[in-house]
């Protein structure tokens, strides 16, 4: 598997990350998840604070606080800022967005307390909050990494300038935008959001990199690639995303063992220029000017 940093003063990662979203299972079920994601060489692991209605830091974490030497052998990455209903947080009516000052620190804290852990080592604003303070997002990353809790900053669904605008503010370097992109989302290929990260010298994280498994709907349509490359239509899609050389990091969301394999070798496939063209072609319905 390969190993990239995905901004020159961000960590390293593995190239593909394994999503938790969809890890509300039985803790014995994810401890085989992580278990089989390391094998594969993909170490690093994307939570959010809310994932699993706030249960799926706790259920990652019971791997972790039985076996704790595991976490040197990953990276963990998590997110905050989005607030909504639940039995978890009765204080909590409406959905809605909290980058407070407070908020941030708490909400990172609580991610180490569930997860088992001393310190993430990536934390994202999950989505881009209209009544974000830059100045107090600033003095709550600088705490967290200040005390070693969180090692580095990102954002999520950010759009190029409220990326701008934040990065202003903080004297560290945001290392991502964690951001849907797949055959089905090509968008942020053409709108400037993968120039913007490159410029920055950031990797994206790509969310849903197969559109949440509705992509394999058009697996016929792309049969005879996956003759020429040997390969699954869902490992062509992840070929095309690791293509880009903004060097995506696709965040895969499978709840299966045998397609986190599946995905890891998707990293051997070279696509033909021309194959990735036809497939942006298929996903576009036309060939491009
Ligand atoms: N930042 C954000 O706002 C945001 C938003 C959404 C997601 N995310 C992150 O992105 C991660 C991935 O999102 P996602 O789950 O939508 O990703 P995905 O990899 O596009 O979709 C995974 C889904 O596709 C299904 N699927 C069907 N056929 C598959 C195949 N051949 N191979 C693999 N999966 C197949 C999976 O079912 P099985 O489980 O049965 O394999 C699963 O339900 C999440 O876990 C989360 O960490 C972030």
């Amino acid at each position: 598997m390969q190993r990239l940093k995905i901004h020159p003063q961000g960590p390293t990662f593995s190239r593909i990350i394994a999503g938790a979203w969809r890890w509300r299972l039985s803790t014995e079920t994810v401890e085989r998840l992580i278990q089989t994601s390391l094998k594969e060489g993909i170490t690093t692991f994307d939570h959010a604070d809310i994932y699993g209605d706030h249960s799926n830091e706790e259920i990652f974490g019971e791997t972790l606080r039985k076996q704790p030497a595991l976490r040197d052998k990953m990276e963990l990455v998590s997110k905050c800022g989005i607030k909504f209903p639940s039995d978890k947080r009765p204080k909590t009516w409406v959905k809605h967005y909290d980058t407070s000052k407070e908020h941030i620190i708490w909400s990172a804290e609580n991610s180490l307390k569930m997860l088992h852990t001393d310190r993430l080592d990536l934390l994202l604003i999950h989505r881009p909050d209209p009544l974000l303070n830059p100045h107090e997002v600033a003095e709550a990353f600088s705490q967290l990494k200040q005390q070693g809790k969180v090692l580095h900053f990102g954002v999520s669904n950010f759009t190029r300038s409220q990326f701008y605008m934040l990065q202003k503010f903080l004297p560290i370097p945001l290392v991502t935008n964690q951001i849907e992109i797949s055959l089905a989302c090509i968008e942020p290929l053409l709108n400037g959001d993968l120039d913007l990260l490159t410029e920055q010298q950031a990797s994206a994280m790509a969310w849903s990199p197969l559109a949440g498994g509705k992509l394999m709907a058009g697996e016929r349509e792309l049969f005879g690639k996956a003759t020429k490359y040997n390969a699954s239509y869902s490992q062509l899609s992840l070929a095309w995303l690791l293509t880009h050389p903004n060097n995506i990091f696709p965040v895969i969301g499978t709840t299966k063992a045998e397609r986190i394999t599946e995905a890891a070798k998707s990293l051997d496939i070279k696509l033909d220029r021309q194959d990735w063209f036809e497939m942006l072609q298929w996903a576009t319905g036309k060939e491009v000017a």
